[in-house]
């Protein structure tokens, strides 16, 4: 079999967990990395270069003879890098994994996933979208929901869109506010949504665009700053795998009412997608709803998933290329996997950069991802509010979690701080 030559796109925990497995592979025959980040040239070659810049992009992949383009996070997808690919003929040869911007919009617009979702009979949160031509409306349907109340911006806000609120009075206020420019144009519309109560889960595939799927390995994200949940939401301080009530029957529910619906409806739809889609599901008694789609994977779940898919990814991406991955196989690491996001002091407020970071190579248990690092004059050192994160493998999670604490206390900068409960509040 012949091997490949890939470019992976992004420079955070979740590109560097994918630079991780794809580093394994036999089938690999180079990684480039733009532009990735100090801890990922241990996989690959970094290259510096905007990712946004398609035609730059495409320079280097017809240049370096790539195969396939993993496309890490989902602004160059919303911004249409798959349908360059497509309409430019000379880079036909090349897969882009990830979908078109039309298949991004899963994620770049909430109205449109509510939409679909509403077309496909896929269970999520009641919902209405309004925008400043009916205000008005938008006032009333709150009146008729019982708190607690659910805004979201329907454009990309970096995960900082969505705002829950108690009291009816505070839920028109910001809903004004959102209208009148608190997220920008993306708070342009927004969606107002029946609040669902219960545990949440994400769960990801990878899908090649003729209607196959492979179901990877669930997991669960700790997004507020404080142990037990208390705090402001963060880009996610750490995640586990698997997820205990995410049990065989609760994961049929998810394939049957859920990923097949909305692959179908992708294809039934005429939308191009082959890529990862990031299923963000509530528990709630039992059934699973979605809470919001993503059209790449999540960081720091993929922190955790990487090490717990055991086949090839390579072999995976070949499939998606191919669009067969339905000859092929994926196969689980049956143990538990938790991860620990360190964090800058002050995050996810302000914090401060550029404190050298010592002790990464004295942990041989555990696996190091770097996020928001950089190095300056040699030294490895801090340059984003999620700096660097810890995986481990155990047992159970408990063991994982362990080793990961371990790990995280071997490494040392200025005003480093984690949670201790990642994972604590499951079976
Ligand atoms: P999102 O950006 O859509 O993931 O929303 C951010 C977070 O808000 C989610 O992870 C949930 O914790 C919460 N959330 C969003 N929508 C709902 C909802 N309908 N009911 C309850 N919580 C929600
Ligand atoms: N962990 C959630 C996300 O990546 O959006």
């Amino acid at each position: 079999m012949d091997k490949k030559t890939i470019l992976l796109l992004g420079s955070g925990g979740r590109e560097h967990a994918i630079a991780w497995k794809i580093a394994q592979s036999p089938r690999l025959e180079k990684l480039y990395i733009a532009p990735g980040n100090p801890g990922m040239a241990a996989q690959g070659e970094l290259v510096a270069m905007d990712m946004l810049n398609f035609p730059a992009v495409a320079q280097f992949a017809r240049d370096k003879k790539v195969d396939i383009i993993v496309v890490g996070p989902e602004v160059p997808l919303v911004e249409g890098i798959a349908d360059y690919f497509k309409e430019h003929g000379e880079l036909k040869d090349i897969t882009v994994v990830g979908p078109s911007k039309r298949g991004a919009l899963l994620e770049g617009s909430k109205d449109f996933a509510k939409e679909f979702m509403q077309r496909h009979s896929i269970p999520t949160a009641a919902h209405k979208t309004f925008n400043g031509t009916n205000i008005q409306a938008g006032l009333q349907y709150l009146e008729t929901l019982q708190p607690p109340y659910v805004l979201k911006a329907d454009g990309l806000c970096a995960g900082k869109g969505v705002l829950i609120l108690n009291s009816l009075a505070e839920a028109q206020a910001k809903f004004r506010e959102m209208l009148e420019g608190m997220f920008g144009n993306a708070s342009a519309s927004v969606v107002i949504e029946q609040f669902l109560s219960g545990i949440e889960c994400s769960v990801f595939v990878i899908t090649d665009g003729a209607g196959h799927y492979k179901i990877l390995p669930e997991a669960k994200d700790y997004k507020r700053i404080g142990e037990q949940d208390c705090g402001l939401n963060t880009g996610g301080m750490g995640s586990v795998s698997p997820v205990s009530f995410a049990t065989a029957e609760w994961l049929d529910k998810v394939e049957q009412r859920i990923i097949r619906p909305t692959v179908q409806g992708l294809m039934s739809e005429g939308i191009e997608y082959k890529g990862f889609i990031f299923f963000g599901l509530i528990n709630v008694g039992g059934d699973p709803y979605v809470i919001e789609y993503n059209c790449r994977m999540g960081d720091p779940e993929t922190e955790t998933v990487m090490p717990r898919i055991k086949s090839d990814l390579v072999d995976l991406l070949e499939g998606v290329a191919l669009q067969d991955l339905d000859q092929r196989t994926i196969e689980f690491d049956p143990r538990s996997a938790v991860n620990v996001m360190l964090v800058s002091g002050g995050y996810p407020e302000e914090y401060k950069k550029g404190y050298p970071i010592t002790g990464t190579e004295d942990i041989r248990e555990s696996i190091v991802f770097h996020s928001g690092t950089a190095l300056k004059d040699g030294q490895l050192v801090s340059a984003g509010g999620r700096v660097i994160s810890v995986t481990s493998y155990g047992k159970d999670k408990d063991e994982a979690l362990a080793l990961s604490m371990q790990g995280a206390q071997a490494i040392q900068y200025q005003d480093k701080y984690y949670r201790r409960d990642i994972g604590r509040d499951l079976k």
